[in-house]
């Protein structure tokens, strides 16, 4: 028999199950047009097999528990809306590159292990502010995720079409397959070090300095054969843990995919390892926090400028009621100008319950703006500047900064200002390919990591 989640306050009298989330009122889902389309899609994506697997789930939450202590740091970070369009080999392995590059910097700065988690293979869903879009006189809905519908300012596109779920399914499982062939397979052995540094990015200052610490590490690994260190064998030289992640926004899709693991009775989402909540869904009593407090994996919580104690204790409560190391954590996300100000009152209020979640530093959601010439952009600076608080404010209150959160591109565009090349507001037009939000490109990516690795370093 299933084990049913222990939930505390308000669902305390009633059951999880997968399906629970139905009671409650469910924020930002898309307008179906067709109810019986959208029944007979998931119906089908429920007779499909899981895309990830319970105990890698479990692996994670492990992984995170040491990044709540301290003693590792989370790199989560991808597009902030996967693309139908942009679906190749290539294009998968660039973007594991560019993760993989940060990831070896921030390894050799901080001495500690790095926990990859992509917004990859199923961030195919967005929460919108405007429920409308309007250009000229003409208003559509809005660009709600390829999931749902098409980006194109078109009326047939802003159709929300249920078949999108099932077409981001499959390019969920083929994604996945490469991430695990590339990690496992040889791609990600600790001697290509080399290989991953793109063409656009050796010649530059930060591949420069990414290619230093890719030579000291073959040297490392020289001498220790040298020594007679059997490194062949040694699993943690040749692959990578690499998991993935999405918020858990269409929770009608999330269902279908929700299996009970043969080994323990617990119920998984099997969409993606990790799963978080957005900004936008995360009312204690909400739909989203009901579907995800009933599912094993490890989840997460955005967390915006307005964020206050009792919220984030409520969230505990709904989400973590055991307790557990590694099940919860909270991504903030509050502005480079706000986070001083609002982040001590929220660690200690999780102290004083006696709970150790993994924080980390979204420094994109809150910093975002838009142009005279109306694109949405971000400034390198401001990125920056909220990761130094983070790290600023985890001193002050002696707990421990688990990682960031970012998004970014292995692409060479122009959506964020500034970095060591400059991305200036005249160059924005020049390759802006985003979506939705704004990313860093793989130099400023670079740029970024070694920046926060002095940061770790100097921890
Ligand atoms: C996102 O991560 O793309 C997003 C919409 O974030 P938030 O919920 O923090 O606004
Ligand atoms: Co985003």
């Amino acid at each position: 028999m299933p084990r049913p989640r222990r939930t505390a306050d308000i669902s305390s009298t009633t059951t999880w199950s997968p399906d629970s989330w139905q009671d409650r009122p469910a924020a930002q889902q898309p307008d179906w047009p067709d109810a019986h389309a959208l029944q007979s899609v998931l119906a089908e994506l429920q007779g499909l097999p899981p895309l990830v697997f319970a105990g890698e789930a479990r692996s994670l939450k492990a992984s995170l528990a040491k990044a709540g202590e301290g003693k590792a740091f989370i790199l989560q970070a991808g597009d902030c809306a996967e693309a139908f369009g942009d679906f190749s080999a290539d294009s998968i392995r660039d973007k594991l590159k560019i993760i993989l590059q940060m990831a070896v910097v921030l390894t050799y700065a901080s001495g500690l292990p790095v926990v990859k988690v992509g917004r990859i293979a199923g961030q195919f869903a967005k929460p919108r502010t405007s429920p409308n879009e309007r250009l000229g006189d003409k208003e559509l809905p809005s660009f709600r995720g390829h999931a749902v519908n098409d980006n194109a300012f078109e009326e047939g596109s802003r159709r929300a079409d249920p078949e999108r779920l099932v077409r981001a399914y499959h390019q969920a499982a083929a994604t996945l397959n490469l991430v695990r062939a590339f990690t496992k397979g040889g791609y990600a052995d600790l001697t290509q070090l080399h290989t991953w540094n793109q063409e656009f990015v050796a010649a530059s200052k930060q591949g420069r300095r990414y290619e230093t610490i890719a030579r000291q590490i073959d040297q490392a690994l020289r001498f220790m054969t040298a020594c007679g260190i059997d490194l062949s064998s040694d699993a943690a030289v040749h692959q990578v843990d690499f998991y993935t992640s999405h918020e858990a926004l269409l929770l009608g899709y999330e269902q279908a995919l929700t299996r009970q693991d043969s080994l323990t009775g617990d119920w998984y989402c099997c969409s993606a390892h990790m799963l978080w909540v957005g900004e936008r869904t995360r009312q204690s009593d909400g739909a989203h926090v009901e579907f995800l407090s009933g599912v094993e994996n490890p989840v997460a919580c955005k967390l915006g400028p307005t964020a206050t104690a009792e919220e984030v204790i409520a969230l505990c409560d709904r989400l973590d009621p055991e307790k557990e190391p590694g099940r919860l954590t909270f991504i903030t996300r509050m502005g480079s100008a706000r986070l001083g100000e609002a982040l001590p009152e929220l660690l200690r209020a999780v102290e004083v319950s006696g709970r150790q979640v993994a924080w980390v530093c979204d420094p994109m959601h809150a910093n975002t703006f838009t142009t005279a010439s109306g694109l949405k952009t971000r400034r390198f600076d401001d990125i920056l500047a909220e990761i130094k608080t983070f790290f600023a404010v985890h001193k002050q209150e002696g707990t421990s900064p688990g990682g960031v959160h970012l998004e970014l591109t292995h692409e060479d565009v122009t959506e964020c200002l500034g970095g060591a090349e400059q991305v200036l507001d005249d160059h924005l037009k020049d390759r802006y390919r985003a979506l939705c939000d704004p990313r860093l490109n793989a130099r400023q990516s670079l740029d970024l990591a070694f920046d926060i690795g002095e940061m770790l370093q100097t921890r």
